[in-house]
């Protein structure tokens, strides 16, 4: 159900619970105060209690109110990054509930770049914690219409367009004085952090998976995705699994001299992350078993969108 901001603004004034734009992808927005509202969020994306929300805020000020002990490198980075896809992990003042960091000492904290949504939290004057408007382990929305295919279409939804940025804010462990470490990657990178920060950046661990079924599925699309590393070894899958119905996900165009649909993906990071759900989402429809995709590179550019297409994956296919 679409709603505008003014009505956006009195659901969650009454404690109720809205879907919000950002810049990364929809949110599911609540007062950062009202337990019973953060409730209503865990409940509707069938989220287990243990997993800690961010806090989206409007004005740097407000951060005094939700942290303490800031490094000085902070500031630099909220200066250049703020608003923006970078979610830095700060230690907590006793104002923000157990709710929202899930008992944590630490809480996540970003202010977002999309310019209803700042209103929004403006109009509020009140923080608001905003997880992915999804339900728990599945994709990320980017448009408000998947918003109500993941949710239904009672979930109240502020229109703000299609999401710019595609997949979700960098997120930073920033409570150590003097190195920082990403926790989750994203569209900011690890260099993009340290020029800024002048601090070492840990990343982390490049493994990533491997092998198929070691890692924990997560923004898993409806149809079950895998991958390749080359175009050759693409190919290769599709003439072994004749019987399988694919929709392809790849850099090279193939100009239609194979039979299954197939999409040619965009050759920066910028704009593959801004696509990369929406086709997920859209697979959902296809007549397909299965999503085959040609990884990006495995460079720095490229780790939030490796990240996420390994994780939503079920692993490597020959
Ligand atoms: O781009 C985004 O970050 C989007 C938009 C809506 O802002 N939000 C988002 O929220 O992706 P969510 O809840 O789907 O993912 C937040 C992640 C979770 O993996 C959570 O575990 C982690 O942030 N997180 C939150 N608080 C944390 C904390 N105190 N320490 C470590 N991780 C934390
Ligand atoms: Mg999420």
């Amino acid at each position: 159900m679409i709603v505008n901001l003014d009505t956006a603004l009195a659901i969650l004034q009454r404690g109720e619970t809205c879907a919000v734009p950002t810049e990364t992808v929809y949110g599911l927005a609540a007062r950062y105060d009202d337990e019973h509202a953060i409730q209503k969020v865990f409940s509707i994306k069938q989220r287990p209690l243990d997993h800690p929300l961010i806090v989206h805020i409007a004005h740097r000020k407000w951060l005094g109110e939700l942290c303490t002990d800031i490094p000085a490198y902070v500031n630099a980075l909220i200066e250049h990054f703020w608003p923006g896809p970078l979610t830095l992990i700060l230690n907590k003042t006793a104002r923000v509930s157990h709710l929202v960091t899930a008992n944590q000492s630490t809480v996540a904290i970003r202010m977002p770049d999309h310019p209803d949504f700042l209103q929004l939290i403006r109009k509020l004057n009140c923080p608001v914690v905003a997880p992915s408007a999804n339900r728990f382990c599945q994709t990320s929305p980017t448009q408000p219409s998947h918003v109500e295919s993941g949710l239904g279409t009672n979930i109240p939804v502020l229109d703000g367009g299609p999401c710019s940025v595609g997949i979700e804010s960098t997120i930073l462990l920033a409570t150590n004085q003097n190195t920082t470490e990403i926790l989750r990657p994203g569209i900011i990178s690890t260099a993009d952090i340290e020029s800024i920060s002048k601090v070492p950046c840990i990343t982390q661990s490049k493994s990533n998976i491997k092998t198929p079924g070691k890692h924990k599925v997560h923004y898993q699309p409806k149809k079950p995705l895998f991958v390749t590393n080359t175009m050759q070894e693409l190919s290769n899958v599709l003439a072994r699994h004749p019987d399988t119905r694919y929709y392809v996900m790849s850099f090279f165009d193939f100009n239609d001299t194979i039979s299954p649909p197939y999409t040619v993906m965009p050759d920066s990071p910028e704009q593959y992350a801004q696509v990369l759900y929406s086709h997920w989402q859209s697979s959902t429809i296809l007549e397909v078993d299965a999503i085959l995709m040609e990884l990006p590179p495995d460079r720095p550019e490229w780790q939030g969108i490796r990240d996420r297409i390994f994780k939503a994956s079920h692993g490597f296919i020959e």
